[in-house]
């Protein structure tokens, strides 16, 4: 088997059919097999059991009475059943076309990488079967908030949000992964650095039937995220924070000593300014430095930043008292707020970026693939 092709499925039992001809037509005669993972309270199953009968491949369902980790968990149990190192995860729903799945083998057997990440996002692909505007805007501005939680290990990664991949099994720590919700790539990407490939697909319309995503789904994701990467943003923000209290701290002084309180509070931002660099460059950012270039670029983007995030806040501010009616202490800590995502993305993702080729010489941690246990029933055909 060089092969394994995993499909979650809830209730796709219109799409079941389909999806095994154009796997069938596409791979012809590899030596590949397609495991469902299924929670469906539809036909699913029978249709899967029907048509495995039939098929010319492998064809097999593990049918879970209590979906407890979703779609995340099923890809997981999938990965311990696969016969197969490589293993491809895909939609049951025809969003991800079987018809790219060569490209990504190829891309696979080039060598050097331990994943391929078919990418919405990478130049040559697009996001058109995304339900609307709104689902669009959500997938980017995400996509945009994680990769700055994780600028190192997702920087060559233009979409970690995709549920299209095909990865080294063996270069997944199978057993540290604690999936909850959609996003299953997301996390196998951040627990360890991979070695990324990507090709980039075109997001099709769904075949048939109807998404399972939801607004319970995108909290799950953001509680996911911040499991995660804890780390580095809760150090950032205690950076930031302790940066305030200085700030108002040194203005206080400087007004003791006779200063008038705007070149106080100019000079009191400024040497927060600096200070702030100081610390993110030890502890926020100490792991980044080496691969992320100069430190006096590292420095101009930084202090260029807070300096014009300081200009724009206030005017900002005063449009949202003004304009908008929000009390003003309120419309100060919403600028604040908003401020400190905006510092965090720019900084993950700009000055400390790592610089072209520096991730990718990495070379990942290999560990032997844990042995399959699922404990539940499984029907191979
Ligand atoms: N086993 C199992 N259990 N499968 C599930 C569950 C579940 O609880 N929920 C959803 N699925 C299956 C669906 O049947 C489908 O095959 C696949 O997971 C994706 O679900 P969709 O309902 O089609 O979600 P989507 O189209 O909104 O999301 C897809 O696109 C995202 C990119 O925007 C998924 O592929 C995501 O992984 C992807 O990130
Ligand atoms: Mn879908």
């Amino acid at each position: 088997m060089d092969l394994s092709i995993i499909v979650p499925t809830f209730n796709e039992g219109p799409n079941v059919d389909e999806l095994l001809r154009r796997i069938g037509e596409t791979l012809g005669d590899r030596r590949f097999e397609v495991i469902f993972v299924d929670d469906s309270t539809d036909d699913t199953p029978e249709r899967v059991l029907a048509a495995a009968e039939r098929s010319p491949f492998p064809v097999r369902l593990l049918h879970r009475e209590s979906a407890t980790a979703g779609l995340g968990g099923a890809v997981v149990e999938g990965f311990h059943l696969a016969a197969a190192r490589w293993c491809l995860v895909m939609d049951g729903d025809l969003q991800h076309p079987p018809e790219d799945i060569p490209r990504m083998l190829e891309r696979a057997e080039a060598g050097d990488v331990d994943i391929v990440v078919a990418s919405r996002y990478a130049s040559g692909g697009d996001s058109k079967g995304l339900a609307d505007a709104t689902r669009t805007t959500v997938s980017r501005a995400s996509t945009l908030l994680t990769k700055s939680m994780f600028p190192r290990k997702l920087s060559g990664c233009s979409d970690p949000m995709t549920g299209f991949f095909l990865v080294d099994r063996e270069a997944v720590d199978l057993e540290a992964l604690r999936p909850r919700g959609f996003k299953i790539l997301l996390e196998i990407l951040a627990r360890r650095q991979l070695r990324i490939g990507e090709v980039p697909f075109s997001f099709a319309q769904r075949f048939a039937g109807q998404s399972k995503a939801s607004f319970t789904q995108g909290v799950r994701f953001l509680t996911q995220l911040a499991m995660l990467r804890f780390g580095r943003m809760s150090a950032f923000a205690l950076v930031g924070g302790a940066g305030a209290i200085a700030n108002l701290v040194i203005m206080w002084g400087l007004i003791r000593l006779g200063l008038d309180y705007v070149p106080a509070a100019i000079i009191a931002s400024e040497v927060t300014i600096i200070g702030n660099f100081l610390l993110l460059e030890y502890l926020v950012f100490a792991d980044m430095r080496a691969e992320s270039g100069r430190v006096t670029h590292r420095f101009v983007k930084s202090f260029t930043f807070n300096n014009l995030e300081a200009v724009v806040r206030i005017p900002v501010m005063s449009v949202l008292v003004e304009g908008a009616h929000i009390p003003s202490v309120l419309a100060a800590g919403l600028t604040l707020v908003a401020a400190f995502v905006v510092r965090f993305v720019f900084h993950a993702l700009v000055v400390y970026a790592p610089k072209r080729g520096a991730v990718s010489a990495a070379t990942a941690r290999k560990e032997p693939a844990a042995s399959a246990s699922s404990g539940r029933r499984t029907l191979d055909a």
